[in-house]
């Protein structure tokens, strides 16, 4: 098969369309043909070897796809050649074939193109296991979204208006905040003008953001604590503002508040399997009626890998970047 290697640290360019091994998958696994994969801000790092793929995970970026079951390892039962799925990978999804677990498998769905179902397994399995099962994001609380027209930020968006939620973003131009409104966003955030915690209270009558969806890490901190309503809670699953910063604890005992940091790529097979069931059971329905949508920025052929990364390196992405195998 072909894959997209990393032929060594550095910029796109070290991104090439090479002849590999086929994968052979194992006990528990299926065999996928790839029709699209997508791209997310930890592949970029892992083309900069800031994040290589945890053991045994494939050495090729890409942590989602769509496609075809071609075959299944020993042990697996629910899904057989032919069945259209995407899925939730540790690595390899930048290639025309990839062995994954039959746990991180879900159906593609009719709801949108076998392409587009590309674009979902990584943002919603992220924003459901943070928002939902983690920070527990009820009807009638805010959710504030940190990068609201980033591809987590929009799935965040969108799933919270589901929710019942009051959904509030940041985003650095009118135009993402445009894109963010228009995917259900009640509370816009210009964050290159306005300080977001100011803004967040006079739009909340003082009280706060109850959950607070976080990429920015240290950087945003001690603005998120001063952000957060009364038991709020903040889940961090990014670290683009660095990893270490000063925390006042009495604010966060004062508000008492929650403060978790996951990340979804280094949890273990039984953790994913458990999102990939909640998310067919509480997200699909959603797909399926066409009340979550992927928000897609561009669509480009594998071997054209470099470009995307490009475009999600200068931020000029509203949504997600899919990369398809023709
Ligand atoms: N922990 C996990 O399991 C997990 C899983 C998936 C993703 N993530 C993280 O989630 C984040 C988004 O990922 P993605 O793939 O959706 O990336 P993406 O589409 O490239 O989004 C990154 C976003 O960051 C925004 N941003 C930059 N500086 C900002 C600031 N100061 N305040 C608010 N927003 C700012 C950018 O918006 P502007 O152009 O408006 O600046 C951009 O939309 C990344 O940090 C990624 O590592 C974590």
């Amino acid at each position: 098969m072909h894959a997209v290697v990393i032929t060594e640290p550095g910029g796109p360019d070290v991104l090439q369309w090479t002849e590999v091994e086929d994968p052979v998958p194992g006990a528990g696994e299926v065999l996928v043909d790839i029709v699209a994969s997508a791209v997310n801000r930890a592949d970029l790092m892992q083309r900069q070897g800031l994040y290589p793929p945890p053991p045994g995970a494939p050495p090729y970026p890409g942590l989602e796809c769509s496609g075809t079951v071609a075959a299944t390892g020993p042990g697996v039962t629910e899904w057989k050649p032919g069945d259209e799925v995407c899925a939730l990978l540790a690595g390899g999804g930048y290639a025309e074939k990839v062995a994954v677990p039959a746990g991180q498998l879900l159906p593609a769905p009719h709801a949108v193109s076998l392409t587009a179902a590309a674009a979902f397994p990584e943002t919603v399995c992220t924003v459901y296991s943070n928002v939902f099962l983690g920070a527990r994001l009820s009807p009638g609380e805010t959710l504030l979204v940190h990068g609201g027209a980033s591809g987590i930020g929009t799935t965040a968006i969108q799933l919270a208006k589901n929710a019942g939620a009051t959904v509030a973003v940041t985003a650095g131009s009118a135009e993402k905040l445009d894109a963010c409104r228009e995917l259900g966003a009640d509370i816009t955030i210009n964050y290159r003008d306005e300080d977001f915690v100011q803004s967040i209270m006079d739009a909340t009558g003082g009280r706060g953001a109850d959950v607070i969806l976080d990429i920015m890490g240290a950087a945003y901190l001690a603005r998120n604590v001063d952000a957060l309503a009364a038991d709020g809670r903040i889940a961090t699953i990014g670290l683009q503002g660095g990893r270490k910063a000063e925390l006042d604890l009495n604010k966060l005992m004062r508000k008492r508040g929650t403060i978790m940091a996951t990340t979804l790529r280094a949890r273990p097979r039984e953790q994913k399997k458990a999102i990939v069931e909640a998310v067919r059971e509480h997200v699909w329905p959603l797909v399926e009626a066409g009340k979550i949508r992927p928000v897609i920025y561009r669509e480009l052929p594998f071997p054209e890998a470099a470009e995307a990364h490009r475009i999600m390196e200068a931020s000029m992405n509203i949504g997600k970047i899919v990369l398809r195998a023709q």
